[in-house]
């Protein structure tokens, strides 16, 4: 329907202004009283409303520039009725919703299936580290981090690994660059291993200490089916008075009966690492034949699994310098770390480290 065009006023006393603007309002009941759907209510708004073509601007520009001083008053307060009854009709008209067609279009056909959403699952890696830190939590240890980006002093220095020390080139990594004006101590790289996490737990808190440290660790080795530049570990640490060899033993024996099964046996190798003295490599009994010799344990029954050994007291030393009670005339301890990598793959039997990292869900989907 479309509206008449709006009149020019001549007269403007209040009778005549009652009547201009009832003309009006009768209009714009007529025309929203027949308005279907959202298009409708637009073309609505537009018309009444619009900021250049509306009727209300119309009626805002001729007639109240026609308008004597005197009908001035008058003629506003008329002006503004009329255009909240216009948003009120706007208004109401939303209310009145969706036209049939509209409704008709947007229905919803509720005896189709639903959306299935997948469940996540922990990734292996994942769970297998929280795995490692329970049994250790089970014996009382807590649970402590450290930065992925690490200063030269934790991850080498205070490690007992002096600058220029060969053994410092068994764990090559990325550092970060231009760091050239820092002292060497305080130079950025990626950490080699979770062990500087030790020296950062130790100047924290006097001992005794006993924590976990699960992590990511980054090393300048070529990838192939067992190595990754970037892996995990789990660090140990625990310090005490009169904390000796046979608690190392017997703590890592425990730990491996509770992540392999009860049958799996234990034995300590001669090692080196610059932080432990003595160290020693763990193997265990192969878990895929019993100890008889197989592939996997390349026929000698027992599989390497990680390094330890007790705190060396060049490593207390540097603790004792923010922490005294760290005396090694006074306490002792020991340190271990383990690749999770590697006890994933024994554990699920995986036999390539880059699966772990592919993203596959064919593969990721069996640990759901
Ligand atoms: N940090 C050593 C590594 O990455 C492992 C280790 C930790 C050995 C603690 C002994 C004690 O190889």
């Amino acid at each position: 329907m479309r509206n008449e065009a709006i009149p020019n006023l001549t007269a403007f006393d209040e009778a005549a202004l009652d009547e201009a603007f009832a003309a009006l309002e009768r209009q714009a009941r007529e025309a929203a009283a027949a308005l279907g759907g959202e298009a409708d209510r637009e073309a609505f708004r537009l018309e009444w409303l619009g900021r250049k073509q509306g009727r209300l601007n119309e009626v805002s520009g001729r007639w109240l520039k026609a308008a004597p001083a005197e009908a001035k008053k008058a003629l506003g307060v008329r002006f503004n009725a009329l255009k909240a009854v216009v948003e009120g009709l706007l208004d109401a008209a939303l209310g009145a919703g969706p036209s049939d067609a509209a409704l008709q279009t947007e229905a919803i056909d509720i005896t189709l299936p639903g959306t299935r959403r997948l469940l996540g699952a922990e990734h292996p890696i994942t769970r297998t580290m929280n795995e490692i830190v329970a049994v250790f939590a089970a014996l009382g240890y807590s649970v402590g981090v450290g930065p992925e980006v690490e200063t030269d002093y934790y991850n080498f220095e205070s490690m007992n690994f002096p600058p220029g020390h060969p053994a410092r080139d068994t764990q090559d990594t990325l550092v970060i660059a231009a760091q050239e004006r820092k002292p060497l101590r305080d130079r950025l790289l990626l950490r080699t291993h979770t062990s500087p996490v030790q020296m950062r737990t130790m100047e924290q808190q006097p001992p005794p200490v006993r924590i976990v440290i699960p992590g990511k660790v980054h090393r300048n080795d070529a990838a192939d089916a067992t190595h990754s530049p970037i892996f995990h570990q789990v660090e140990g640490l625990c310090v005490d008075t009169n904390v000796t060899f046979s608690d190392l033993k017997g703590t890592l024996d425990h730990a491996m009966k509770a992540l392999f099964g009860p049958a799996v046996k234990t034995r300590f190798f001669p090692s080196f690492f610059p932080f432990t003295e003595p160290s020693a490599d763990v193997q265990i009994s192969c878990i895929f034949c019993g100890g008889k010799g197989c592939r996997k344990c390349k026929d000698s029954g027992w599989i390497e699994l990680l390094g330890c050994g007790m705190v060396d007291p060049a490593v207390f030393a540097f603790a004792a310098q923010k922490q005294p009670a760290y005396d090694p005339r006074k306490i002792s301890g020991f340190a271990f770390g383990m690749g999770v990598e590697r006890i994933a793959m024994m554990k699920y039997g995986i036999s390539e480290i880059g699966s772990f990292y592919a993203g596959d869900m064919r593969f990721l989907g069996q640990f759901a």
